[in-house]
């Protein structure tokens, strides 16, 4: 049976700035929090930053050559705040708006529509510095930055993302610790929730007053598939606290304008909400056009009591996590399909009208180069493979999915676990910066050139 995918359908593959731009000095780029976390001595693996990472800032044309052979109808980029707007406040950079106006007229020239994230976890050092997402100054720091991006660039990028996972920017970011900026404060990893989905509210009015009428505005989640171990009313209720700090917390502010009342009492042990202000959630819930989903792994709970520093505030001694069984990838992250279909069919009945990306879907394996030069990736092709066919049957049970973009395009810094861990389907040498396309992404093409999968 094939499984083909509508006429229109954008096939993608999606990448980050710090994660493969490099050029972490040039051109008036300051530092991110994500240049002093990777300095600072243990916290990303073997010390690796992303000073150099895949060189793509000087490499543009190569790799839009490369998407350009892979038949990519998208592409999805972030833009690095501290390129455009070194230390977050001022007017834009020149040469920093130039990169991007560059990489955007390349790929049009390659007839690849743009997709553009402004915010991909690289917070201008000095941000954070002065609070970072925990105050609310950095929400409209970021509005006039968007603003600034949006004015120079919106004559050619259309599709604008404000935030990507605002989840692991705040619960990774100021909850347990484990991303920039490395905080491990319950309080303000929840003030830092709030502060970013305002940030994208404001943010989306400021797109919208500087692009044209027709540009999509759009935000990306990192939404969670959460299965309960059982149907105990204790395992059940695990479930729920989870869906509250890590789904219906972005979820609900920014499509129903409103908090969840059991997250604000799951959490009254931590912050009473009163950095909410009045009018907010108007701003959080300002109309968007599509929603992006990232999708890599379903998480299972259960009643227990996990780790700390925990990214779940309200939950670590209510709820444990357990692995999916199956198999699982270099990540340890299990591979379940299912999860994915049970996500789109989730926010087919929730939000209906919300037409669905899906912004990242993917897997890391232990990839190498053989003697012949060639990358064979097995298993990264029936990871996709089982996405896309989860993905088709969604599509064939009604949800409103326009798209797919695979993570990674290219092999990239993998933020705390450094360069270890490779989602690319075109590998990169990192010494030499040579680029293989692997097996994957010849499978890709195909899949792309065919518009679906031929089973
Ligand atoms: C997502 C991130 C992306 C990449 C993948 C593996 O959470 O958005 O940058 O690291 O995971």
């Amino acid at each position: 049976m094939n499984a083909l995918f509508p006429d229109g359908f954008r096939w993608g593959a999606a990448t980050a700035a710090y994660q493969i731009e490099g050029a972490a000095t040039e051109d008036g780029r300051t530092p991110s929090i994500w240049d002093t976390f990777s300095r600072t001595p243990g916290k990303v693996r073997n010390g690796d930053t992303g000073d150099i990472a895949a060189d793509h800032y000087h490499r543009v044309r190569e790799d839009v050559a490369l998407m350009k052979d892979l038949g990519l109808t998208d592409y999805r980029f972030s833009l690095s705040w501290s390129r455009v707007q070194p230390t977050g406040r001022g007017p834009a950079v020149q040469k920093g708006l130039d990169f991007y106006r560059g990489l955007a007229d390349e790929l049009l020239e390659a007839g690849i529509r743009p997709v553009a994230t402004l915010y991909h976890w690289d917070l201008p050092q000095e941000l954070e510095d002065a609070g970072g997402w925990p105050e609310r100054a950095t929400a409209e720091r970021f509005a006039e930055y968007a603003g600034l991006a949006a004015e120079a660039l919106g004559d050619r990028i259309t599709t604008w993302t404000t935030l990507n996972e605002p989840w692991c920017a705040a619960f990774l970011g100021y909850g347990s610790g484990v991303h920039a900026p490395g905080r491990t404060d319950d309080a303000a990893a929840l003030r830092a929730a709030h502060h970013l989905n305002l940030a994208h509210g404001l943010a989306a009015q400021a797109l919208r007053a500087a692009v044209p009428a027709s540009a999509e505005l759009s935000l990306t989640l990192n939404l969670h598939a959460i299965r309960a171990l059982s149907d105990s009313p204790e395992d059940r209720d695990a479930a729920r606290r989870i869906d509250a700090v890590g789904n219906r917390i972005f979820l609900d502010p920014v499509f129903h304008g409103r908090l969840p009342a059991d997250l604000v009492e799951d959490t009254a042990g931590i912050t009473d909400w009163s950095f909410v202000r009045d009018g907010d959630l108007e701003v959080t819930s300002t109309p968007i056009d599509s929603l992006g989903v990232n999708y890599y792994a379903p998480t299972v709970v259960g009643a227990g009591v996990s780790d700390s520093p925990s990214p779940w505030p309200g939950a670590p001694d209510r709820v444990r996590f357990e692995p999916a069984p199956g198999p699982r990838t270099a990540m340890g992250w299990s591979v379940d399909a299912d999860g994915l279909y049970e996500l789109l069919v989730r926010l087919r009945d929730e939000l209906p009208g919300v037409p669905l990306l899906i912004t990242e879907n993917g897997a890391a394996y232990d990839d190498y180069a053989d003697p012949e030069g060639e990358v064979h990736d097995p298993e990264r092709v029936a990871y996709v493979e089982a996405h896309l066919a989860a993905a088709h049957r969604a599509l064939s049970d009604g949800v409103d999915l326009r798209g797919y973009f695979l993570w990674s395009l290219l092999d990239n810094f993998e933020w705390a676990y450094g360069y270890g861990k490779r989602f690319g389907i075109v590998h990169v040498d990192f010494a030499s910066q040579r680029r293989t396309p692997k097996d994957s992404a010849r499978w890709y093409a195909e899949v792309i050139r065919r518009g679906g999968l031929a089973r």
